[in-house]
C-alpha cells in the first residue's frame, strides 16, 4: 500500500464505511466525502481506512431495499467486528442506508458518528419549485388522468433531480438523517446541510476530526443511545411531520441498543408533540429551506420543553448543550410552538379488530375529510391483483370506497415494499378524486401523500385479520379514537378463519430465506430475530 510506519503506527484506525455505487444516485458524491473526512482523520493523529459496505438506493433496488436493509445491518456489524478499527464513520443517506448503518454499528459497540450524503438542491419545472417523490406523484396522477403528456413529463423528470444527494422533501431519508441528529449520532446541524454545499465537506473533516476524539474518550454507543436520547427522537418525528417508515426503523435501532420502545409509544408522542416543520409532503417548503431556517438544532430548540436535553452526543456534549441558543431563521418554515402546522404529532397509531397490533396513518398528508370515515372494503388480494384491475373501467368503485391490499407485509410483499399509496382508480382520477382511504400491510414511500393507513400487523401473509376481509365488507376509521374496525361479526371471521390457508414461502434459498424465517413484524420494527439486544456475539478465541 505504499505506507511507512509512520502513517500507522500508534495511532488509531478509523474506518470508514462508505455506501458509495453507481446505481445509487443519492450517494454519488460519497467518495469526495470520503476524502474529506480522511482528511480530518489524518489532521487529528488517526488513520483512515474506507471500507465499501451495500450501497442500499431507493431508484433501482428491488423488489425493495427494505428487503435489504437487515442486511446491510449485518454486514455492517461484521465489518467492523472483524477488522482491527478502533473507531467509525457512517457514510449513508438514501433510505435505509441510515438505519442499517446505525443498527450495525450499535451492535458492533464501537465509538461511530454518522455522516449523511445530504438532502439535494430543489428541483423545477415550469418554473414551480419540485420537491423529490411527492410531485412525482402528483404529476404521475395528472399523466394518468391525461392531463400531462411525454414532452412535460420528461422535462419533469428533468428537472426534479438536479443534484447528488437524497431526497430533499421530509422523506425517509430526511426524517432518517434528523433522527440520527437528535439521537445523538451526528454532529449538530449536520443532518440537513445540503450535498452540494460547500459546507457539506466541512462538516466531512469535521467528522473526521471528532471521531479521534470520541475513540480517545471511548464514548461508545451505549452512552448516546439511551432511553432519553430515544424520546428526542420521538418528539423530532412527531414535529417532523415524518415518514411513517421511521417508526418501524426507530423501532428496529432500539430494538439493537436494548432500550425498550413499543408501537404504542408513538402515539402517546403523537398526542403531546405538535407538528412544527412546514416541509413537503407535509408542509409547503423543501430542505434546503429548512436548513436555512436554522436545521435540527433551531427546531430542537424550540422544542426544549418536550425533550431530555441532558442526552448525550458524538462531540461530548449534551443535546441541551449543543441547541443552546440555536434561532429559527425563518418562522414559516419552522414554526413556534404557538403556531404550529397541527396541534398533534405528524404520525398516529390506530388499533382495532383489523389491526389488533397496531397500524400507522399520516394525518398531516391526508384529507381531513376522511379521517373519520365508514366504507365498503375494494379488496386486492396481492400487488399483480392491484396493477391488473386498478383501472378497469368497469371496477365497482366509488370515491366513499376504501381499497385494501394484503399480501404486502414483511413476508407477504416480500419485504415490505412502498406500495402502501395505492393508486386512484383512473376512472376517479377523470373526475377530479384525489384522496381515497387506503389500507395495507405495506409501507409507503416517506414523500407519498393521501389517506393511507399502513403497517397493519399482524400483516396478513401471517394469517393476521386483512387476509380475512372481502369486498363490500364494512370498515370504519377513527382518527380521533385511534380507531379500525371491520364490520365483521366475529363468528364469521372465524368461519373465514378456518378456511384461510397460509401462502406458499417466497424464497427457498438465498438472503430471502433467511429474512422470511426470521423477521419480525412491523409493530416490532422487522428486525431478524436474532439481531436483538442482549444477544452477545462470541469473539473466536485466537489472538
Ligand atoms: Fe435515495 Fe429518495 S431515492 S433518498
Amino acid at each position: 500500500m505504499g505506507l511507512s510506519r509512520e502513517d500507522y503506527l500508534g495511532k488509531p484506525v478509523i474506518g470508514i464505511l462508505n455506501t458509495w455505487s453507481e446505481l445509487n444516485p443519492c450517494h454519488i458524491h460519497l467518495r469526495e466525502r470520503a476524502d474529506a473526512i480522511k482528511r480530518g482523520v489524518w489532521q487529528a493523529g488517526g488513520y483512515p481506512v474506507e471500507l465499501p459496505v451495500m450501497s442500499l438506493d431507493e431508484s433501482y433496488i428491488k423488489p425493495t431495499s427494505m428487503l435489504y436493509r437487515n442486511l446491510l445491518a449485518m454486514e455492517a456489524e461484521e465489518t467492523i467486528r472483524c477488522h482491527p478499527v478502533d473507531g467509525v464513520i457512517l457514510m449513508g443517506g438514501c433510505d435505509k442506508t441510515t438505519p442499517a448503518l446505525i443498527m450495525g454499528a450499535t451492535s458492533a459497540g464501537v465509538p461511530f458518528l454518522f455522516f449523511s450524503a445530504g438532502p439535494m438542491i430543489p428541483g423545477y419545472f415550469n418554473g414551480e419549485k419540485l420537491g423529490s417523490g411527492s410531485d412525482m406523484w402528483k404529476y404521475w396522477a395528472e399523466r394518468c388522468a391525461g392531463n400531462l403528456d411525454d414532452k412535460d413529463w420528461h422535462a419533469m423528470e428533468d428537472g426534479i433531480a438536479r443534484s447528488p444527494g437524497h431526497c430533499m422533501t421530509m422523506g425517509t431519508a430526511s426524517t432518517m438523517t434528523a433522527i440520527a441528529e437528535s439521537l445523538g449520532l451526528m454532529l449538530p446541524g449536520a443532518s440537513s446541510v445540503p450535498a452540494v454545499h460547500a459546507e457539506h465537506s466541512r462538516v466531512a473533516s469535521a467528522c473526521g476530526r471528532q471521531i479521534i476524539h470520541m475513540v480517545a474518550q471511548r464514548l461508545t454507543p451505549d452512552q448516546i443511545l439511551t432511553p432519553e436520547s430515544f424520546h428526542n427522537a420521538c418528539v423530532i418525528i412527531m414535529a417532523l411531520g415524518a415518514s411513517t417508515n421511521s417508526l418501524i426503523h426507530l423501532l428496529a435501532m432500539a430494538g439493537r441498543a436494548g432500550v425498550p420502545l413499543t408501537l404504542d409509544s408513538f402515539d402517546a408522542y403523537s398526542r403531546s408533540t405538535p407538528t412544527l416543520v412546514n416541509v413537503r409532503p407535509s408542509g409547503d417548503f423543501l430542505m434546503e429551506d429548512f436548513y436555512e431556517a436554522g436545521g435540527l438544532p433551531a427546531l430542537m430548540e424550540v422544542l426544549r420543553p418536550h425533550l431530555k436535553t441532558q442526552a448525550m452526543t458524538v462531540n461530548g456534549l449534551t443535546i441541551g448543550q449543543n441547541i443552546q441558543g440555536k434561532k429559527v431563521i425563518r418562522k414559516e418554515v419552522i414554526r413556534p410552538l404557538d403556531n404550529p402546522i397541527s396541534q398533534s404529532g405528524g404520525v398516529c397509531v390506530l388499533k382495532g379488530n383489523l389491526a389488533p397490533n397496531g397500524c400507522v396513518m399520516k394525518p398531516t398528508a391526508a384529507n381531513p375529510k376522511l379521517l373519520k370515515h365508514r366504507g365498503k372494503a375494494l379488496v386486492f388480494d396481492n400487488y399483480a391483483d392491484l396493477k391488473k384491475r386498478i383501472d378497469d373501467p368497469d371496477l365497482d368503485v366509488t370515491p366513499e370506497s376504501i381499497l385494501v391490499l394484503r399480501n404486502a407485509g414483511p413476508i407477504g410483499g416480500p419485504g415490505m415494499p412502498e406500495w402502501g399509496m395505492l393508486p386512484i382508480p383512473k376512472k376517479l382520477l377523470q373526475i377530479g378524486v384525489r384522496d381515497m382511504v387506503r389500507i395495507s400491510d405495506a409501507r409507503m414511500s416517506g414523500t407519498s401523500y393521501g389517506s393511507c393507513i399502513l403497517h397493519v400487523a399482524p400483516e396478513s401473509a401471517i394469517g393476521g385479520p386483512l387476509a380475512l376481509v372481502k369486498t363490500g365488507d364494512e370498515i370504519e376509521i377513527n382518527l380521533d379514537a385511534r380507531s379500525i374496525h371491520l364490520w365483521v361479526d366475529d363468528s364469521e371471521l372465524d368461519r373465514r378463519r378456518s378456511v384461510w390457508k397460509t401462502p406458499d414461502p417466497y424464497y427457498d434459498r438465498g438472503f430471502g430465506y433467511l429474512f422470511s424465517r426470521h423477521v419480525t413484524q412491523a409493530d416490532q420494527g422487522c428486525d431478524l430475530d436474532f439481531l436483538h439486544a442482549g444477544i452477545p456475539t462470541r469473539e473466536p478465541d485466537i489472538f
